[in-house]
């Protein structure tokens, strides 16, 4: 499917935006430069917010939430990409329309993506007890995944070579900030908005234990036959296949699956192909540090 202004971002020499900070949370210019458009959207009762620190798993969600809302229909799930069918709300493109226009235009209910860490969500959402579905996953490969990820793609700053990224990531220097505040933030959040909170790696062990979960939270009741199919056509094997849920219908001057692919491995523990020794002990030291007053923990981290 060619999008209109997928042509002209084809034609784009593409700029690595620069970090900017917004209430001390650094972010792609193009989410600060644009920040009243995001703080003022309108939040509608029925939406249903999908929130992650980026990499951790939201493409995945977004396609199970999709799934679910088309019961279980494959085929109504291909009729667009995954990032138009859910639109992401911090989203400014050089070319073609913001996030917040496409989830305008959508009918009710909508499902909306958004990186934000607890305290930069617009407001309207809370106003209208909207529910919200966060994923997160272990630091380790989060920091591995989203290291692949700003070599892919030219919207993301310049992230430097992977010990430079590495420090950039402890020290929250990258885009949406620190991993460590946001999972924080959302955990913390659970008593006060209705938020169902679930880890990538509970997804990677038990997915039907986990789609199931998400069944309940947006209150959907369907046959085993389509739970059946929500698991299938949400695995890692299909969605990386499927241009709608690959990305690879993106413009490659952006995201260059030739660098590394979107759909990269999909699993968990990757870290260990990555960090140094020394970098593990530093991490560990720092990662204790950080979480120590936390009651959220994570598997396969320490
Ligand atoms: P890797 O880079 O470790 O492969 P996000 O959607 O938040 O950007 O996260 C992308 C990460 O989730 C990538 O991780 C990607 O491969 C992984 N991912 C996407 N779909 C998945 C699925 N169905 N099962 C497991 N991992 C998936």
């Amino acid at each position: 499917m060619e999008l209109d202004y997928h042509a002209e971002l084809r034609g784009l020499t593409v700029r690595r935006p620069q970090l900017k900070l917004l209430q001390d949370v650094p972010f792609p210019d193009w989410v600060a430069d644009n920040w009243e458009t995001v703080k003022n959207f309108q939040a509608r009762p029925d939406d249903l917010l999908i929130a992650t620190y980026p990499k951790s798993g939201t493409t995945w969600m977004q396609e199970i939430v999709d799934l679910f809302n088309q019961n279980g229909d494959v085929k109504m799930c291909k009729r667009a990409p995954v990032y138009e069918r859910i639109p992401f709300l911090e989203f400014f493109p050089d070319k073609g329309p913001p996030g917040v226009e496409l989830i305008e235009k959508m009918a009710s209910p909508r499902v909306i993506k958004t990186h934000l860490p607890i305290q930069l969500v617009p407001k309207s959402f809370w106003e209208q007890d909207c529910k919200t579905i966060v994923v997160t996953r272990n630091a380790k490969d989060n920091l591995v995944s989203y290291f692949h990820f700003h070599l892919m793609d030219k919207e993301m700053p310049e992230p430097g070579n992977w010990p430079e990224f590495f420090e950039k990531f402890l020290h929250g220097q990258v885009s949406w900030g620190s991993w460590y505040d946001h999972v924080k933030g959302w955990w913390e959040a659970q008593d006060k908005h209705r938020i169902l909170f679930l880890f990538y790696e509970d997804m990677k062990e038990n997915p039907r234990r986990e789609i199931l979960k998400v069944a309940e939270f947006m209150e959907k009741v369907l046959e085993e036959d389509v739970i059946e199919k929500i698991v299938h056509h949400s695995s890692f094997e299909v969605m990386k296949d499927n241009p709608m849920t690959n990305y690879t219908t993106f413009p490659m001057n952006i995201l260059d699956h030739n660098i590394s692919r979107f759909m990269r491995k999909g699993e968990v523990g990757d870290w260990k192909n990555h960090f140094t020794v020394s970098q593990n002990e530093d991490f560990d030291e720092h990662y204790a540090r950080q979480m120590v007053h936390s009651s959220l923990k994570f598997r396969n981290v320490l």
